[in-house]
């Protein structure tokens, strides 16, 4: 018999899951697949819009979102297992906090991003895992014979919900990390890779007087206009549609890296940030802010550990520990300005040298 596990793991389990035998927590495992796609199906299927108003019998919900009754029925009382939504006595439905959050309408919510970790193009490489294991080599270009962001290209509602699910998981962390930093100083920050705009939006909103440049591929900047017309940080913003592989424009006192350097091995981040250091020139002054995942210590539960897997898969990309920040950054030309903390979301301040 193998050791038990170390105490700074916890246990992942049902309630009381540390009583049990290594064989029903070793299964237990398992059911990491069927929680995760009931909880797609109870989105895709529209169940929080539905219960929006008050709690409703299954039939009703059923009949509301066009599903067979006693499927629909099932798939709840799962959901119900894992506090998705809530069984009241008299056998109606009703929403938790957790679901309040797949509502369409609610500001702050997670539908897009769930609808995202719930599709093919995330779903199907990890069934592939293994092989990519094996060869070191991402299993999305092998399911789907392309690499990933040309499959966003290929498939534009595959697009436009990446695109929608990084500007809802942005928003989830956005005030978070900004209120880690300080960008008051800057009058011109470019986001390079930057998405839909979201996380660009915030800083302009904390920074009145700074103008913004939003850098990414010409199809999302283009999702980028459309998405934040007539705001008052749109107004302060240049929009640019470019390869960062090729060219990050001159001129600004900070630039932002942020969710993008992980989808990316080391040879391809290493080409984004020579781009951004050509940009930076001779501005001393100059700041570059990556915020990401820096890994946490061994043997503890780590949010970065996993999105490793997911960038592996995906694009070839990682999650980076300290000292693999450094030596990427240094190799760029450029040095820390600040001490970021392992283990979670955070912002690293780099100034070039
Ligand atoms: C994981 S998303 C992060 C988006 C945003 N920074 C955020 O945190 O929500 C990575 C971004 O890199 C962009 N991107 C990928 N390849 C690019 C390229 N060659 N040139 C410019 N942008 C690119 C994608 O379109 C996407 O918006």
């Amino acid at each position: 018999m193998g050791k038990r596990l170390p105490a700074s793991v916890g246990v992942v389990g049902p309630p009381g899951a540390a009583a049990l035998p290594p064989q029903a927590r070793l299964l237990f495992l398992t059911s990491g697949t069927r929680i995760s796609h009931v909880l797609h199906a109870v989105t895709a299927l529209g169940v929080a819009d539905h219960l929006a108003d008050g709690p409703l019998p299954p039939g009703e919900i059923a009949a509301a979102a066009g599903c067979d009754a006693d499927a629909l029925a099932r798939l709840l009382r799962a959901a119900a297992a894992v506090g998705l939504v809530e069984r009241l006595d008299d056998g109606r439905y009703t929403l938790t906090d957790l679901s309040e959050l797949l509502r369409s309408d609610v500001p702050g919510g997670l539908r897009d991003a769930v609808l995202y970790a719930g599709h093919a193009m995330t779903v199907r490489p990890y069934g592939d895992l293994a092989e990519t294991v094996r060869t070191g080599e991402p299993a999305f270009d092998r399911v789907f014979g392309m690499p990933f962001y040309e499959y966003g290209k290929a498939d534009p509602a595959a697009g436009r919900l990446m695109n929608s699910a990084m500007r809802h998981l942005s928003s989830a962390t956005s005030a978070t990390l900004l209120d880690a930093c300080d960008l008051h100083r800057f009058e011109r920050v470019a986001d390079v890779g930057g998405g839909t705009g979201r996380f660009l939006t915030e800083v302009l909103r904390r920074s009145p007087a700074a103008k913004g440049v939003l850098v990414d591929q010409p199809a999302v900047v283009e999702q980028a206009r459309l998405t934040l017309a007539r705001t008052e940080e749109a107004r302060r913003m240049t929009f640019v549609g470019a390869d960062f592989f090729e060219r990050v424009p001159a001129g600004c006192d900070a630039y932002v890296l942020k969710s993008v350097l992980h989808n990316w091995g080391d040879a391809d981040a290493a080409r984004v940030l020579r781009c951004v250091r050509e940009a930076i020139g001779v501005d001393a002054d100059a700041r570059l802010f990556v915020f990401e995942q820096v890994l946490g210590a061994p043997n503890t539960w780590d949010n970065g550990a996993f999105m490793d897997i997911d960038m592996m898969l995906k694009f070839g990309g990682r999650v980076r520990d300290l000292a693999e920040w450094r030596r990427l950054l240094g190799e760029a030309g450029f040095a820390p300005a600040n001490e970021p903390r392992p283990g979670s979301w955070t912002v690293q301040v780099w100034r070039p040298c």
